[in-house]
């Protein structure tokens, strides 16, 4: 079966391309290389043995997308990670967002209803939630204002798919991620945020290979057992395995309604000092760092109730935050080496 992967060359794009092919899918990955670079093609193919067919594209550029799927008639689904995330740049620069998170979104919505087999998986986010009043956080957690132009765009593309749903016969699976960290165990994929990284763990482990001078923690003054934020980190593998079955639930016609939610998270919630902490412990390092003052529109506390995924998709998270940072550290020391 023919599976799309836009943005597959992305940090979860290209971890859930390689599970698909693990799985025996044939798959065609979509990307821009507007945030990474073709040299995760041979990643994946030192990682399957398997090159996927890769066509550089633009989701913007409405004429090519449907050139695309004119060529690709054979699809049986499609995997959406192509978007922007930088929440601090979506609040710098909103159009940018609204262009490359919605626009293309409908463009590969328009070209998939046209689909005998429309499965659609969409890379959606905790962000949802904003700061959720209950923890933790299940699916029917109501959907607060968004935070950023970045939440907003999730927040609206669910909506857009809902719709959409309704009325043509796609069936869609909305994945809310918390936040996916670490890398393929194998290194040859991973993490690779261009410029100064925005994330905590990207910038944990530059910080601890010498590349950043110190960790700015962004407040200690939250309602929190030691005072710092509380994130659900969850390895990057165990989301991109969840990809795979939501995407087999579809496509043996096991989902329940037209568009299901899940939260993929661990359901544990770990503080940015137990993060630095964690790290520290698989690294052998003290990680220098100071506490700053809050970054603007950072909630308190995150952190999943997967009961929904673990008995209705069958999945659970299987890596502990140790087995993640210890993945992340070792995936810096490969790409620096
Ligand atoms: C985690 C915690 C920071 C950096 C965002 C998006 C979410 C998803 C993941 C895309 C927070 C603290 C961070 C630093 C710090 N993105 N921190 N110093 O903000 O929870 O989620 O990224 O899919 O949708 O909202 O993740 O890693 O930026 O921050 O103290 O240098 O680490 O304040 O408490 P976040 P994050």
């Amino acid at each position: 079966m023919k599976i799309v992967v836009t943005g597959g060359l992305g940090f979860i794009g290209s971890h859930t391309v390689v599970e698909l092919q693990n799985e025996g899918f044939e798959v065609v990955v979509v990307d821009n290389l507007s945030n990474t670079s073709l040299s995760v093609l041979d990643g994946i193919q030192n990682i399957t043995g398997k090159v996927p067919a890769f066509e550089k594209l633009d989701l913007r550029e409405k004429e090519k997308v449907q050139n695309f799927f004119k060529r690709h008639p054979d699809i049986s689904g499609v995997i959406h990670f192509a978007a922007s995330k930088a929440v601090g740049e979506s609040v710098e620069n909103p159009l940018l967002y609204y262009e490359n998170n919605i626009n293309t979104l409908v463009y590969v919505l328009q070209e998939l209803q046209l689909k005998p087999e429309a499965n659609f998986i969409f890379s959606s986010s905790c962000t949802v939630y904003g700061q959720a009043e209950t923890m933790p956080i299940t699916e029917n957690a109501s959907i607060q204002t968004a935070m950023s132009p970045y939440g907003n765009t999730k927040q609206i593309g669910e909506e857009i798919i809902t719709d959409t749903a309704k009325v043509t016969n796609i069936n869609a699976i909305l994945l809310r991620y918390f936040n996916p960290i670490g890398a393929h165990p194998s290194t040859e994929i991973g993490e690779l945020p261009i410029g100064v990284p925005q994330n905590l763990v990207p910038f944990i482990t530059q910080t601890g290979f010498g590349l950043r001078k110190e960790l700015s923690v962004y407040g200690d003054d939250y309602p929190t057992p030691d005072g710092t934020a509380v994130r659900d980190y969850i390895h990057v593998v165990d989301l991109a395995k969840a990809h795979v079955i939501a995407l087999q639930r579809l496509l043996n016609k096991k989902n329940t309604a037209k568009v299901e939610t899940f939260n993929l998270g661990t359901g544990t919630g770990s503080s940015v000092l137990e993060v630095i902490h964690t790290f520290e412990k698989v690294s052998g390092k003290k990680l220098p760092y100071k506490i700053v003052g809050r970054r603007e529109g950072d909630i308190t506390s995150a952190y999943a109730n997967t009961d929904k995924a673990n008995t209705i998709l069958g999945w659970k998270a299987q890596s502990t935050l140790e087995q993640a940072m210890a993945s992340a550290w070792k995936w810096e020391q490969k790409i620096r080496g």
